[in-house]
């Protein structure tokens, strides 16, 4: 029996694996995440559970704007560059190629096979130690062959963020 029963049934919920971009005038990020869903039809919205620490918050709060980039299972290495925080690694937008998304700016990095460009329309204070990012959904691009079988997932990297 496991020790803590909670925890590992948050850890058999299954997610994807994208990253995050945003945009604030000419200051850009890239984070990496997985607390991602879309929650309404007409608008289309989508949510991201953002970490209240991350610098992406401090840059969608002030620029109104994100992207979520897709990218397809043999694509982790590109993803793989991003997962460090902004704060440890100031120079991680240097390692990535990116070109601005048509409809937002935000970095639609080199690699991704699919993005989502989304407008802010919420950014909610949950109580705990992440807020609820809520973006309409205001365009998007398909880069690569692919559909939800060929996306990289969490599970697939065998990492976990839950619990
Ligand atoms: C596998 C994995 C999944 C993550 N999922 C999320 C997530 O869903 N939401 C979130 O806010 N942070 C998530 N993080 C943590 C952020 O990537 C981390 O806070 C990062 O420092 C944010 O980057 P920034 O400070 O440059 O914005 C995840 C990290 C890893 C390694």
């Amino acid at each position: 029996m496991t020790a803590d029963p909670i925890k590992e049934a948050l850890h058999r919920l299954p997610y994807g694996f994208y990253s995050i971009t945003s945009r604030n005038g000419n200051e850009v990020n890239a984070m990496v995440g997985n607390w991602l869903t879309q929650v309404s039809f007409e608008p289309r919205l989508l949510l991201f559970a953002l970490s209240k620490i991350a610098y992406t918050h401090e840059v969608v709060s002030a620029g109104g704007v994100f992207a979520v980039n897709i990218f397809n299972k043999e694509d982790d290495a590109v993803i793989r560059q991003l997962t460090k925080a902004r704060a440890k690694k100031p120079d991680k937008m240097a390692g990535v190629a990116w070109t601005p998304g048509p409809a937002t700016g935000c970095p639609v990095l080199e690699g991704a096979a699919a993005v989502i460009e989304c407008r802010v329309v919420h950014l909610l204070d949950t109580g705990g130690d992440h807020d609820l990012l809520v973006g309409e959904v205001v365009n998007a691009l398909i880069l690569k062959e692919g559909n939800a079988d060929t996306t990289l997932t969490l599970p697939d990297l065998k990492w976990n963020y839950a619990g």
